[in-house]
């Protein structure tokens, strides 16, 4: 079995409030998706890395990344999980049912290629797949209305990072169905667990922060400066 990257890239940033979609602002000398392309590639083991971009995407001609042999590219989708579905659409004609994919954020720029690979030997002779996650360290409030309903017990809770793992096929008619239900999901996992499924999880860092309002920029930098891969 092979290993593919999928990573949905054709968001527009809207929370970062930026005029250049947020995987394109620069950070650490490199623009965000260059950096999460570079990390990806770092990895032997992947045959190739499946980028889906915006319609009407003209920054990603601009990368050094896409010109690189492993690096394949498909248009995204109005959600994130329909510009997955097009992606694993695009990886078609290259991956087997049974392989590997996993699926990555744009916005998750501080990954490290060892925890991806990590990932792949934890989770390589399992039959469905799981995900990099991290139990939370803040209490939780369940609120309506700006009230507190509730403390879900805490010690249960983890939250998903990505990359998020399955095999090709079952991802493809997971998402499917998830769109053809109507289901809005927002991570990989979610629409494996409405098939049926139970994903592992497997212990992510903290330093995996998916770069999302104003404030992530300058720690996105500081981590991407200081670690080592
Ligand atoms: O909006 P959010 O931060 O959850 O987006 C996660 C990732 O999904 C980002 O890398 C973003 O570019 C991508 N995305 C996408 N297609 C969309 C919406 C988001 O590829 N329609």
């Amino acid at each position: 079995t092979r290993f593919w990257i999928v990573i949905p890239a054709a968001g527009v940033g809207k929370r970062m409030g930026a005029d250049v979609p947020k995987q394109y602002l620069e950070v650490a000398g490199k623009p965000v998706l260059q950096h999460t392309v570079e990390r990806l590639l770092a990895v032997h083991r992947v045959s190739a890395v499946m980028v889906a971009l915006g319609a009407d995407d003209e920054f990603w001609p601009e990368l050094p990344c896409s010109r690189e042999p492993r690096v394949l590219t498909a248009t995204g989708g109005k959600e994130r999980a329909d510009s997955v579905l097009n992606a694993l659409c695009a990886l078609s004609a290259h991956a087997a049912d049974d392989d590997w994919v996993l699926v990555h954020d744009a916005a998750r720029a501080c990954i490290t290629p060892a925890d991806v690979e990590r990932l792949m030997e934890i989770l390589e002779d399992h039959p469905v797949g799981g995900i990099l996650a991290l139990p939370v360290t803040d209490t939780l409030k369940e609120v309506e209305n700006g009230t507190i309903k509730g403390s879900p017990d805490r010690s249960r809770i983890w939250r998903a990072l990505t990359p998020q793992m399955f095999r090709y096929r079952a991802l493809k008619e997971a998402l499917e169905s998830a769109a053809k239900g109507g289901l809005a999901v927002t991570d990989e996992a979610s629409a494996l667990e409405l098939a049926g499924q139970s994903p592992r999880v497997v212990e992510g860092r903290s330093d995996n922060i998916k770069i999302t309002r104003p404030e992530d920029l300058p720690l996105a930098a500081f981590y991407l400066e200081r670690q080592c891969f």
